[in-house]
């Protein structure tokens, strides 16, 4: 029969000895648990002769309530300073700056769109947009693009199935503005357009352009060079002036293409034209009655123009260093 007093004394030293609360869990399984030599000896008292069974197992109880007092003493004491140390050491100073976290802005072909709708909205154009998925008719026939012409070709154009294609400019648009409404028509059509190039510095297989058109009685070429006069005086400054210089486009009669002073010289920034009389009639205008004028111009380039951005890949590659540095935000 092990003596209960060592089992006592060895117990309690060992308790007082558990740094935290999983040795101390330990050190109960091993003085108070089922299988540790007090309870053990416990189970044996009945095996002991009568007369020794009361007093040793009066011991052993006793010993074993010392113990358990004591366990839950050092349980207490332990789980306070487990408490205090959470406190000292995750103690939050809400005086410290907080982290900022980094935000998003808007691309900067967005910007550029949005800046040049914004100009025509002061003026009081309307903005329209028509399908990606355009037919042959409104992409080239309608706006009196001859089946020969070399933009028809399978090397410029994606196209869908017969008669239906990726629209290669924003120009049906103005064809599906006319066959909705009647004049007077003011309008800008933003949205992006397909090319069968490859992709160099300045050339996308896909890009934006926006649309512009204006019809009603009695424009001329000088209401589009007054347009256009202003428009590239907010896109780049109260001090550009422009140039035009004559040009072609099918859809156009006279056309020409517009220059922006730029340092010494010249940059072309659009095309534009009166609207060619067959383009009218295709849509029903009565063109004896009505004139008017268009242009387009690329996002990407006045973009890279006015922020002197050498590749045009730089806009679609999506470098958050390049992005942040144009972002809006
Ligand atoms: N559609 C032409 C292109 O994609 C751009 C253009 C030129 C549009 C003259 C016009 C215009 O409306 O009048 O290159």
């Amino acid at each position: 029969m092990v003596d209960p007093d060592t089992l006592l004394a060895d117990a309690l030293a060992q308790v007082d000895a558990a740094p935290d609360l999983a040795a101390l869990e330990d050190v109960r399984i091993a003085t108070v648990g089922r299988n540790a030599p007090l309870p053990l000896a416990l189970r044996d008292v009945g095996t002991l002769p009568p007369e020794e069974r009361g007093e040793a197992g009066k011991r052993l109880n006793i010993a074993r309530q010392q113990i358990e007092a004591r366990l839950t003493e050092r349980q207490a004491a332990l789980e306070s300073s487990a408490l205090a140390d959470t406190l000292a050491n995750d103690r939050i100073d809400v005086t410290l700056p907080g982290r900022a976290m980094p935000h998003g802005g808007l691309h900067v072909l967005t910007q550029t769109r949005r800046e040049i709708e914004q100009i025509f909205l002061d003026m009081g154009y309307a903005i329209a947009e028509g399908p990606e998925v355009e037919t042959e008719f409104n992409n080239f026939t309608a706006l009196n693009i001859p089946d020969d012409h070399p933009a028809k070709a399978d090397s410029d154009t994606l196209w869908v199935s017969d008669g239906v294609l990726l629209r290669t400019h924003t120009s049906p648009v103005q064809v599906r503005v006319m066959g909705a409404q009647d004049p007077p028509v003011a309008v800008i059509c933003p949205g992006r357009v397909y090319r069968r190039d490859t992709q160099d510095a300045t050339h996308s297989p896909i890009f934006h352009q926006v649309e512009g058109l204006v019809i009603d009685e009695g424009i001329t070429l000088a209401h589009l060079k007054g347009t256009l006069e202003h428009v590239t005086k907010r896109l780049f400054g109260e001090d550009r002036k422009i140039r035009l210089r004559s040009g072609f486009f099918p859809f156009t009669e006279p056309s020409i293409e517009v220059d922006v002073s730029w340092g010494d010289g010249w940059m072309e920034i659009l095309g534009a034209g009166m609207v060619d009389p067959n383009v009218l009639e295709h849509v029903g205008y009565d063109s004896t009655k009505v004139t008017g004028f268009a242009f387009g111009m690329g996002i990407e380039r006045i973009a890279m123009l006015r922020h002197g951005i050498p590749d045009i890949r730089m806009l679609y590659d999506n470098d958050v260093r390049f992005l942040a540095q144009l972002s809006n935000s």
